[in-house]
């Protein structure tokens, strides 16, 4: 058993439900739970050209490669990316996001993750683009940087941060003048909504190595504004595309290729993550989530 799942199933229950702090090597080890499987694993469940861990923005008849680009597309236009400008992705997954965006914008990039097995299959995907895109495997709180970054993007991620004071800090340092931040984010519809301490919610909140933290849309506003940003725009993103990217073909595909994501894994691994998928259609059938992409740009500048 890894040290992933030793924490894990270790967990005490009053540190089973949202917003619990972790110190950064705590925090790495858990999520490895979640993320840290073989990339096969991901990409076989996520599909599409790009293979993004998150919301895709469909319209009907859309392959999911289409609605993997439509969205990239609406973060491209929000960061105003134009040729040689330089962005960041915190939480970049397999690469797909950063790749599509410096291969269509001619932009170039730095992406994050904490998941070592994500770099490999990352850099190649950017190397066969021939992009300038380096992925790097370090915490956000860690990392640092000297030449400053036009846009930073990330896309359902901060659900992992705790500190969100110091996220927005950490971004502000690290964004040149008139830099913005895009963060696409699910956000709880009620207050009521951040006891997750049944059944499903703990199931959840398990499969992210209990580093949960879902918000009120006025919580993510409020922490932009008190550390030097102001909001200019929100997009809302209609919960139905969750439904299609989870129901139509997460769930699809990873029934479709079974026995494989099994010898991948685990048969336990398959099973959780298969309830995982469906405690999530059901929190979507609830109302317990509205899902928007926030700019926030640095203040005193237009
Ligand atoms: C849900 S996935 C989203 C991936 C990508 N943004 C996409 O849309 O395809 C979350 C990603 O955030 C990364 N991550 C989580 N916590 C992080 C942290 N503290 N610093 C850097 N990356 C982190 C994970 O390794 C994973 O790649």
């Amino acid at each position: 058993m890894t040290s992933a799942h030793s924490l894990i199933n270790a967990t005490p229950i009053e540190k089973q439900n949202l917003y619990n702090k972790f110190e950064i090597n705590e925090e790495t080890q858990r999520l490895a739970y979640h993320y840290d499987v073989d990339s096969e694993f991901f990409i076989k469940v996520t599909g599409g050209a790009w293979n993004t861990y998150s919301c895709s923005i469909f319209k009907p008849g859309d392959s999911m490669t289409q609605a993997q680009e439509r969205k990239l597309d609406i973060f491209a236009q929000l960061m105003g990316l134009s040729p040689g400008k330089r962005i960041l992705d915190i939480g970049c997954g397999w690469g797909g996001p950063l790749t599509y965006l410096c291969h269509k914008y001619g932009v170039t990039g730095v992406g994050l993750t904490v998941t070592p097995a994500q770099i490999p299959y990352a850099s190649t995907r950017a190397a066969s683009y021939k992009v300038s895109a380096d992925f790097i495997e370090s915490h956000w709180e860690n990392f640092h940087d000297e030449k400053g970054f036009d846009a930073i993007f990330t896309d359902e991620v901060v659900v992992h941060v705790h500190n969100f004071n110091d996220f927005f800090k950490k971004c502000h340092s690290l964004l040149r003048p008139k830099g913005v931040v895009v963060n696409k984010e699910l956000h709880l519809t009620q207050e009521r909504f951040k006891d997750w301490s049944d059944g499903l919610g703990v199931h959840v909140n398990k499969v992210y190595g209990f580093t949960g933290n879902y918000r009120l849309l006025e919580e993510e506003i409020d922490f932009g504004l008190s550390n030097g940003f102001y909001l200019k725009n929100i997009v809302p993103v209609a919960m139905k595309h969750y439904q299609e990217t989870v129901g139509n073909h997460w769930v699809k595909n990873l029934k479709w290729h079974e026995s494989e994501l099994k010898r991948l894994t685990s048969e336990e691994h398959f099973n959780d993550f298969y309830k995982y998928l469906r405690c999530t259609m059901v929190s979507f059938r609830h109302d317990v989530f509205r899902q928007h992409m926030l700019v926030f740009q640095k203040n005193g500048e237009s």
